[in-house]
């Protein structure tokens, strides 16, 4: 059984960032298998520390897209991934120490956390940012593609 299926009704539209979602969703996965599956719950939190690393690169990313683009609701996005990551450690730590098994409200704090950020939060974001034209992702390319003498087909690829 998948609990962290990804669908395309996911996707916000921004390759990058909908491909670290993925990944998020397929590290999420892994956890919720091995708290599910194993009764060595070092192991689950092994996954979940892997999880929270990948979301923590996952978030400076945003944030740094967000910084470079002028988005107004930067800071408060950032706080948001601030207060995620704490949760998760939180979380993660009481795994390690074997006082949190309960896998039905870890796998739900897990997926309510990614869905609702990526949905509110992350969708507003990226629909702010491609409704100014670029991001740094697409001056990038943009760059790269002038420098090998190759126009880019659309100003906005993501
Ligand atoms: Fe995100
Ligand atoms: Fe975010």
């Amino acid at each position: 059984m998948i609990y962290f299926k990804w669908t395309s009704a996911i996707e916000i539209g921004h390759v990058e960032i909908d491909s670290q979602h993925r990944r998020l969703f397929l590290l999420g996965e892994a956890v919720v298998e091995s708290l599910i599956d194993s009764v060595e719950h070092k192991l689950a939190a092994t996954h979940l520390q892997t999880f929270i690393a990948y979301a923590r690169e996952h978030f400076k990313y945003e944030e740094m897209q967000m910084n470079s683009a002028g988005y107004p609701q930067a800071e408060r996005h950032a706080k948001y991934h601030a207060s995620l990551l704490a949760e998760l450690v939180m979380h993660c730590n009481k795994v390690h120490w074997g006082q949190n098994t309960d896998s039905e409200a870890l796998t739900s704090f897990l997926w309510n956390w990614l869905i609702l950020h990526i949905d509110l939060a992350d969708r507003d974001m990226v629909d702010w940012i491609k409704s100014q034209g670029s991001d740094v992702e697409d001056k990038r390319n943009s760059n790269l593609q002038q420098l090998s003498g190759n126009s880019p087909a659309s100003p906005t690829t993501v």
